[in-house]
């Protein structure tokens, strides 16, 4: 019997740790004989990073709904012509970021309205919702500490201040509080190895 299809997506502030826990729990999976695609968003497709340059790193201004939009559009053809074929493939999907940034994000940290923007995200992705959501909650202060120590220049978001990023945590506590099915919540502050162990709990009974 081939397996079925899992899409997994890590959440959190930047400088969370999230790429790190992707990749043990990628490393994990593969023992377990699993294959995976590992991706990201903004990115994960050729037309995706030229996108992600611009919404990262254009100099100069754009304007909320514009970036809202420049997200919606990397995420349509990202999950249209890699995340779903995979799927559909019975491969586990592991992603960095997913909707869930968006209404974070554009939602409350741009503070456009929430539900505009996760039904923009859903008419992007024509209704994909992860089956498993791993939110890394870290205080943006110990976050910043973490990014200073890691980056020689931020990008555009990582360059907001401080209530910006407060506004963007309280938003995914509260998107993975309506949602408890999908979620799980982790202290980004605890040791990665506890944070794998945690995470591989949570997954192991979809394998
Ligand atoms: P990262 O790949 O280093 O996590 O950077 C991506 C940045 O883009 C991060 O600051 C969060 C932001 N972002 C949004 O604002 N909205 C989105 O929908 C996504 C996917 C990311």
């Amino acid at each position: 019997m081939g397996s079925r299809g899992l899409f997994i997506t890590l959440e959190g502030g930047d400088g969370s740790g999230k790429t790190t826990q992707a990749e043990l729990l990628t490393e994990w999976l593969v023992t377990r004989g699993r294959s995976v695609v590992r991706t990201r968003e903004p990115g994960g497709t050729e037309v995706g990073d030229e996108i992600r340059e611009i919404v990262l790193h254009h100099r100069g201004d754009i304007a909320p709904r514009a970036e809202a939009l420049l997200y919606a559009a990397d995420r349509a053809h990202h999950i249209k012509t890699k995340v779903r074929p995979a799927l559909a493939d019975g491969q586990v999907v592991v992603q960095d970021r997913y909707l869930d940034s968006s209404v974070a994000y554009q939602g409350a940290g741009r503070v456009l309205d929430a539900v505009q923007v996760r039904d923009l995200s859903l008419w992007a992705s024509e209704g994909l919702l992860p089956d498993v959501t791993i939110l890394l909650d870290l205080d943006p202060a110990s976050a910043r500490t973490r990014l200073d120590g890691a980056r020689t220049r931020y990008d555009r978001l990582e360059a907001e201040k401080l209530d910006f990023h407060g506004r963007v945590r309280d938003a995914y506590l509260a998107l993975a509080a309506a949602e408890p099915e999908r979620f799980i919540v982790l202290d980004a502050s605890d040791e990665p190895a506890a944070i794998a162990a945690a995470i591989r709990a949570r997954v192991e009974p979809l394998l």
